[in-house]
């Protein structure tokens, strides 16, 4: 029930309508007798949104496209892998210190190292935007070689390059082109993080079925539809998959702990947005 005592944590972010987390986050609230709420905030004063926490007195907050970057300006305390990451997805109100953490990341591995060890795997990841960055920084950090594909060849180039002054000549980047899919036989695992695929049109793809190999293990960060059209490219070609819903749900898990200090229902999460997504 709730009452006077139960405290709140949100999701901020523009546009926020179609956010899973509020159910996720509740049914885990619920299933754990937790007295928190969680609600979604479509933001458009950021600075606003973050003072409010004091406020207000607002336990915590994910944060979610466009503002992963730019929150970091706002908070007291970065954990040091959000801060070289550049980005964060959770915020927790510490006794009015607001600390910022990165659990994308966290869920993105956690959900390869489930299928595959990652210390000197080589691996491919489509695009070079936020959640590239959160995923090539795990990779590395787990021992991985990186390949960025991306649109922009100079974007890609310069993501690579930050990567390197971290791991030394284990980051690389190119377009996306018959030419640099030759390679991709000598990978053992491939990400993407482009946008395309994504309902409500989910006949797209980001890469080319011709381009797969079936040695690779395949995982796309895109989880509506839970089954992408990649994903379905690359199990017909006889690679492992893994869906996007996996790396959302290990997120979300992990800000969860942060926020209520509790061991997250990963279950019970994870069957509440997979019954929204059906
Ligand atoms: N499962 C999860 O828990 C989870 C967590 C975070 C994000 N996501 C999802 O990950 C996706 C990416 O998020 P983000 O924050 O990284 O976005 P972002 O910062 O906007 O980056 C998008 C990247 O995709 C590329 N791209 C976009 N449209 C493209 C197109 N039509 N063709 C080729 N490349 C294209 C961009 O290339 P350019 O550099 O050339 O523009 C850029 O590198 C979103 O779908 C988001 O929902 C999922």
């Amino acid at each position: 029930m709730i009452d006077s005592k139960t405290k709140l944590i949100g999701v901020i972010g523009k546009p926020i309508e179609h956010s899973m987390s509020p159910p996720m986050h509740n049914a885990a609230f619920l299933k754990n007798s937790l007295n928190y709420v969680y609600l979604a905030f479509g933001v458009e004063d950021l600075g606003g949104a973050i003072k409010s926490m004091l406020a207000l007195n607002i336990r915590g907050y994910n944060v979610t496209i466009p503002y992963k970057t730019e929150v970091i300006a706002y908070l007291d305390q970065i954990e040091p892998v959000a801060k070289k990451i550049g980005a964060v997805n959770t915020i927790v109100n510490e006794n009015n210190i607001l600390k910022g953490y990165n659990t994308d990341y966290i869920g993105a591995i956690e959900a390869l190292e489930e299928k595959i060890k990652i210390k000197d795997k080589k691996a491919i990841v489509l695009g070079a935007g936020g959640a590239s960055r959160a995923i090539c920084f795990g990779l590395l950090n787990k021992g991985a070689e990186v390949l960025i594909l991306n649109r922009s060849v100079e974007k890609g180039m310069l993501l690579a390059g930050e990567l390197n002054q971290h791991w030394k000549s284990k980051a690389s980047s190119m377009s996306i082109n018959e030419a640099t899919v030759q390679l991709i036989k000598g990978y053992d695992i491939l990400v993407n993080t482009i946008p395309v695929g994504m309902y409500p049109k989910t006949d797209q793809t980001p890469f080319k079925k011709d381009f797969l190999a079936k040695n690779l293990l395949v995982m796309d960060i895109i989880y509506n539809p839970i089954q992408t059209q990649f994903l379905k490219d690359a199990k017909n070609t006889g690679c492992r998959i893994i869906s996007g819903l996996e790396m959302f749900v290990n997120q979300g898990a992990a800000s969860f702990e942060l926020f209520t200090g509790k061991k997250p229902p990963k279950d019970i999460m994870k069957k509440t947005v997979k019954d929204l997504l059906r």
